[in-house]
């Protein structure tokens, strides 16, 4: 089928939502993607941060195809063994218990189920989950009103109660958003959907601070942060902070849907059989997926080696764009980047640009490139995508 006839049907049959960007892939190679015309191009954004270990990775590819030829989806209704390896993995010394789905808003419906139960449990009305200002949290009707951006939440009035916003960093404007009636603060360690805005040390460590000393629930949201992409399996790691609880997605499955929710203590236990489940999740091919990127996570050196390749990243960002003016800001941390443009110029036509040189990069909020790679890319690759945005960069004048 020719592009143009593909582009044809996704218009007229697909749900009026996405700006796709105008080329169709049909294969990948560790950090390269082909399209159907046979153009190669080097992958920075991983299927929006989902493609950790990159493409037709060996482990991956033969673990998925094993399990594929014994058993893809039982329920939840009996027992299955990736499933059972994999939460004893993610649950470690760390977390209490899991539960595992096929995506992030639904691994943080799980969180906010907890808030909401243990409240009712309890009967002391602390239902309220506090979130961040330009945070994101997912599409449902309960995780896009958590999330802290009317623009994604405001047509699907009305919205369920429950959810109140602080600005991001401000310790003083969460501590005084923390009444009696609050059960949890839901928070991200780098706000990445909104222009990859770390949280700073103080921040959340005097966030995990107050929550404790006022009994309250802390749920970090790592669906983009966590499996890896910072550097540390979560990147809650790096502030020396244990939260109660924490949701994955993204990475966890290399590409294979699946949605994690780890809770510590009474949030773990809050659940009573009927209260929340699932069909799909925890499918035993989705957690065979998952157990290779978690294996490779804790029992390899990837994470050494996301870090290098991170500051790897930052610095040749760093060396070749912040001479020009109109680059505002870089920042992220492991494989997790971005770069602030001035508004002036449309972060999406650099996007394009760099398409059409054969490198795939991504936009986020405040006019923000967002660069997410495979753990698998090449420091020849990253000098490769910089030259390419350094060229494009340098023919603008504003
Ligand atoms: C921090 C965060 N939480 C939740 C989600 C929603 O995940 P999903 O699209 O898998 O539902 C995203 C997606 O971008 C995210 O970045």
């Amino acid at each position: 089928m020719e592009v143009e006839h593909i582009r044809e049907i996704e218009k007229n049959k697909y749900m009026n939502l996405f700006r796709r960007q105008n080329v169709c892939f049909e294969r990948g190679q560790g950090s390269t993607l082909y399209d159907t015309a046979g153009h190669a191009y080097t992958d920075f954004f991983g299927g929006i941060a989902v493609n950790s270990l990159g493409y037709n990775h060996p482990d991956l590819v033969k673990a998925i195809s094993e399990q594929a030829g014994k058993l893809i989806h039982i329920s939840n209704l009996y027992y299955n063994r990736p499933q059972a390896e994999l939460i004893d993995k993610l649950v470690g010394d760390t977390f209490d218990k899991a539960f595992l789905c096929n995506s992030g808003a639904e691994a943080n419906e799980c969180a906010i189920k907890i808030v909401r139960k243990l409240a009712h449990e309890k009967g002391n009305g602390k239902t309220t989950i506090i979130t961040a200002k330009e945070s994101f949290h997912g599409r449902t009707l309960a995780t896009v009103t958590a999330t802290g951006q009317e623009k994604y939440s405001a047509p699907f009035s009305p919205l369920p109660d429950g959810f109140k916003y602080v600005p991001f960093n401000n310790l003083d404007a969460l501590k005084s958003a923390l009444t009696d009636d609050v059960g949890a603060i839901m928070l991200e360690c780098i706000q990445g959907e909104s222009g990859v805005m770390p949280a700073t040390y103080d921040y959340l460590v005097g966030a995990y601070a107050y929550a404790k000393q006022k009994g309250v629930l802390l749920i970090l949201d790592e669906v983009q942060t966590g499996s890896g992409r910072t550097g540390s399996f979560y990147a809650f790691e790096h502030y020396g902070i244990k939260p109660d609880i924490v949701t994955l997605a993204k990475g966890l499955g290399g590409g294979v849907p699946i949605g994690c929710c780890l809770a510590r203590g009474e949030a773990g236990t809050a659940f009573a059989p009927g209260d929340h489940g699932t069909t799909f999740g925890g499918n035993p091919l989705a957690c065979a997926a998952a157990n290779v990127v978690v294996d490779k996570l804790l029992n390899t050196n990837m994470l050494d080696e996301i870090t290098e390749l991170g500051e790897y990243l930052k610095n040749s960002l760093s060396e070749k764009l912040s001479r020009h003016k109109f680059v505002l800001d870089i920042r992220g941390k492991g494989l997790l980047y971005g770069v602030q443009l001035d508004e002036r110029i449309p972060v999406a036509s650099i996007v394009g640009k760099m398409l059409s040189l054969g490198y795939v990069i991504g936009t986020c909020g405040h006019n923000t490139l967002r660069f997410a790679p495979p753990y698998v890319i090449t420091r020849a690759e990253i000098d490769g995508m910089t030259d390419k945005l350094e060229m494009i960069l340098s023919g603008i004048n504003i």
